[in-house]
């Protein structure tokens, strides 16, 4: 298996099942343009099987400095993830996604903002769970998740234990992990296994009230305009 892919984003680890899409429609050329020229600048280093195989932890400090380390899985087109890192200059925030479509839109994005304290694993979240240390993690987001709306396919959602206990792990005590979906039954899951894995709850609202720092997204706008209801739940990292 190669490392990465023709437009640099790393190959899908084989030895874990990744459901979603990891290419969409043709990439437009300035797109084209921000992989080629952008990518390997936020890039982070050491994450892939591949370029790490003895999982080896990174060291936040070398990335950010001291400053606070927060995470967004997901981050789709990344308008979400550059508000954060452009309205919080004094945190470092890593986002993962693994569909190149969203990561060449979150470098044009970065490119509009200018915001220099964001770096980006372009793939699977789970690379970066093994690789991040305990307790490392101030803050963590999940926009609008995929619902995966069949009953069988439930075990494939975010919030399941193979990917909770691998967030748990590097959230630090105290740490804030807030989720957003228009899907009630992702609610209802949400509440049951977050706490399992070590979470309190904190909060729930639903349409309008969202997070005094929210910024709408992709996702959230679609929902809305196919009339379907935002949840916003907020949990607490015990410890
Ligand atoms: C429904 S979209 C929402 C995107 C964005 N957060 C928003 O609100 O517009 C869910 C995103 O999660 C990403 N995703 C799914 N599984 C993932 C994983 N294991 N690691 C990182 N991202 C993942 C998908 O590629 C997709 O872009």
């Amino acid at each position: 298996m190669t490392d990465v892919t023709q437009e640099g984003m790393p190959a899908v680890p084989e030895r874990r099942n990744f459901y979603g899409r990891v290419h969409g429609k043709t990439l437009r050329a300035s797109q084209k343009q921000y992989l080629a020229e952008d990518l390997g600048k936020v890039r982070l280093a050491g994450i892939t099987v591949e370029e790490n195989p003895g999982r080896s932890p990174i060291d936040p400090v070398a990335l950010f400095g001291e400053r606070p380390l927060w995470l967004e899985v997901g981050f789709g087109g990344g308008e979400h993830l550059v508000h954060m890192a452009a309205r919080y200059p004094r945190i470092g925030i890593i986002g993962c996604e693994p569909f190149v479509n969203g990561v060449a839109m979150l470098l044009g994005k970065i490119r509009a903002a200018g915001v220099d304290n964001l770096a980006i694993h372009p793939g699977d979240v789970r690379d970066l769970f093994d690789v991040l240390p305990d307790a490392s993690v101030a803050k963590a987001f999940l926009n609008y998740p995929d619902p995966w709306p069949k009953a069988r396919h439930h075990r494939r959602r975010f919030v399941t234990p193979g990917y909770l206990v691998a967030l748990a792990r590097v959230m630090a005590p105290g740490a804030e992990f807030r989720v957003a979906t228009d899907i009630p039954d992702y609610v209802r899951q949400t509440l049951e296994e977050v706490p399992k894995a070590g979470f309190d709850i904190v909060a729930q609202a639903g349409a309008g009230g969202a997070w005094e720092d929210w910024l709408s997204t992709r996702y959230e706008q679609k929902a809305l305009r196919e009339g379907r209801a935002p949840h916003y739940l907020t949990f607490r990292r015990k410890g």
